[in-house]
């Protein structure tokens, strides 16, 4: 090579550095803000464990969160709305437990769905934890005591003003959500922008999209089981849906100008994210409160048809051999398996791993009714007291039919009756 020749090369490199020095220190780039949405949680507190694969839970999506907050530029936490589900003492520990969850978060707007509407403007005032949420619905009717929160909040994030608000799209208890939006749409700056959660259907949020066309962004808790954001535009207006069971969590970021889909991305909370101590201590927590709080034994048992549950121990006595077979199988200990991480309090946990819960003569809870833990003979073959009292009679055809009330594929996706079957022979 050239003494020019190598010369010139070096200036070239030179004027490269020099340039790349004017843009990263000369004119610094201001940092884009991050919008980070998720909605319909329905009371979905962690993956129950019940299979692995599973997505999900409040102490991974903290430490997703403290992930994608330590890249540069602010971020902004949104909930669709229907986070909590449960009713009732065990409702009061779940929406107690999903508000600190979310106040810990950061979440800086989260919509009243027709889950939370349900719940009742009472309930969601008595606990300060749950009331202090920054809830925001516009098209809810006026209740007593009023609902918490307001019609929208203005938030400034990184010099943009960001406007949010709430509406439903169905149930009872709200109008219609268009003048309401229109109105909330009236009173945002220019080049500010607004973001609307919307619980309720892709097309009524559609519908809305074009019938306000200064809406930039609709986040819509759609309640459908998806894996992506399904981002598409109506008109200037994004829409994107947050699946269920806050299984993953959207990140859009917010540059200046129209927002278009291919800037989302989503983050499955898989197991390869850890759980953060805070919320994982949060989550241990829920299960402790309910397990002290006994919940299980508040509901009235519901009746059962063609008889009630009697309990393995009552076919014991003619059917010695099947008793063995099924006491060898996991089945007579999966209430044992509950008790091990101390969820046998959980309503959510016992409705399969033991027998009857909730009906009369069924589970009601570890300390009352032992004997009717795990899954047992009559969770397959029916309500089995009939059959006691005249064993002649038609009774207890079971097959793979019997088996999908529990094996669902969100929690047994392995499930096959001919793999399966075979290990529960008796
Ligand atoms: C008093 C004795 C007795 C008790 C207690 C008893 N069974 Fe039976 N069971 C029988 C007899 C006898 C038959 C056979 C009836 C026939 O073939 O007509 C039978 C049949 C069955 C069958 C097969 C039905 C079929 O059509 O092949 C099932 C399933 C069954 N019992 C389940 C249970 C369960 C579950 C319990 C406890 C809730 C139970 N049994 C308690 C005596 C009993
Ligand atoms: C009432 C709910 C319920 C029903 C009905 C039910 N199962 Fe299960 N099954 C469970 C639970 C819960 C477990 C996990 C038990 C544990 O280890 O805690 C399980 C575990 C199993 C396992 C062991 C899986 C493993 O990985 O070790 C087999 C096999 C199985 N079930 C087969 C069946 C078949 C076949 C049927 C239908 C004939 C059936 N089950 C019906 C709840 C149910
Ligand atoms: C809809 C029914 C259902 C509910 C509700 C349910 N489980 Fe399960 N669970 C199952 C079934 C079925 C299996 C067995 C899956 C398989 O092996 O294919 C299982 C297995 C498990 C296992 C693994 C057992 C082992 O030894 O492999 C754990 C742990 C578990 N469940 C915990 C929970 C907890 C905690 C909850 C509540 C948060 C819960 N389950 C709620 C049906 C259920
Ligand atoms: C997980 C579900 C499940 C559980 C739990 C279960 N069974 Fe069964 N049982 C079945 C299935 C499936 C069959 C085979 C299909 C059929 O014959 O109905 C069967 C068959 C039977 C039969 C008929 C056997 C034959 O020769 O045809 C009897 C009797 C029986 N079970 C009794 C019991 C008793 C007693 C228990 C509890 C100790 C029990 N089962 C627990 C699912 C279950």
């Amino acid at each position: 090579m050239g003494f020019t020749r190598l010369v010139s090369r070096m200036l070239l490199l030179a004027v490269g550095v020099a340039a790349c020095a004017t843009v990263y220190r000369g004119a610094p780039v201001a940092p884009v803000p991050r919008l980070l949405f998720m909605g319909h949680v329905e009371g979905y507190v962690e993956p129950c464990g019940c299979s692995e694969g599973q997505l999900g839970g409040e102490a991974r999506r903290a430490e997703l969160l403290r992930r994608l907050r330590a890249a540069p530029g602010a971020t902004l936490l949104v909930d669709a709305g229907n986070r909590f589900i449960a009713t009732g003492p065990a409702g009061e520990i779940q929406a107690a437990t999903l508000a600190a969850a979310g106040v810990a978060a950061g979440v800086a707007a989260i919509n009243l769905g027709e889950d939370e509407r349900h719940l009742g403007a009472d309930f969601l005032s008595r606990d300060a934890g749950v009331r202090g949420l920054p809830w925001v619905h516009a098209n809810s009717d006026a209740a007593t005591p009023p609902w918490p929160g307001e019609v929208a909040r203005t938030m400034r994030v990184d010099g943009q003003e960001v406007v949010i608000t709430g509406v439903s799209g169905t149930g009872e208890g709200v109008g219609d959500p268009i003048p309401a939006v229109a109105k909330v749409a009236a009173t945002v700056g220019r080049g500010g922008r607004l973001v609307v959660l919307f619980q309720g259907e892709v097309a009524a949020a559609e519908a809305l999209a074009r019938a306000v066309a200064r809406i930039d962004l609709i986040v819509v808790a759609d309640g459908r089981d998806h894996l992506d954001a399904q981002a598409h535009r109506v008109g200037t207006t994004l829409l994107v849906a947050t699946g269920t069971d806050g299984k993953w969590l959207g990140e859009l970021p917010l540059p200046r100008g129209p927002l278009s889909p291919a800037l989302v991305a989503v983050h499955l909370l898989d197991e390869a994210i850890p759980d953060e101590p805070g919320a994982a201590r949060l989550v241990r927590d829920y299960y402790r409160r309910l397990k002290e709080a006994r919940v299980l034994t508040g509901p009235a048992p519901r009746p059962t048809v063609g008889g009630s549950f009697t309990g393995a121990e009552a076919c014991r006595a003619c059917h010695a051999d099947a008793f063995d077979l099924w006491q060898a199988t996991p089945h007579a200990q999966a209430l044992a398996t509950l008790t091990a991480q101390g969820k046998e309090g959980a309503p959510e946990c016992v409705g399969c791993h033991t027998l009857g819960a909730g009906f009369t003569g069924g589970f009601v809870d570890a300390t009352t009714t032992p004997e009717r833990g795990g899954v047992q003979c009559e969770s397959c073959h029916g309500v089995g007291s009939n059959h006691v009292d005249n064993p002649t009679a038609e009774y207890g055809r079971a097959g793979a039919q019997s088996c999908r009330s529990c094996h669902t594929a969100e929690r047994s996706p392995r499930f096959d009756f001919s793999t399966y079957g075979p290990r529960i022979v008796h």
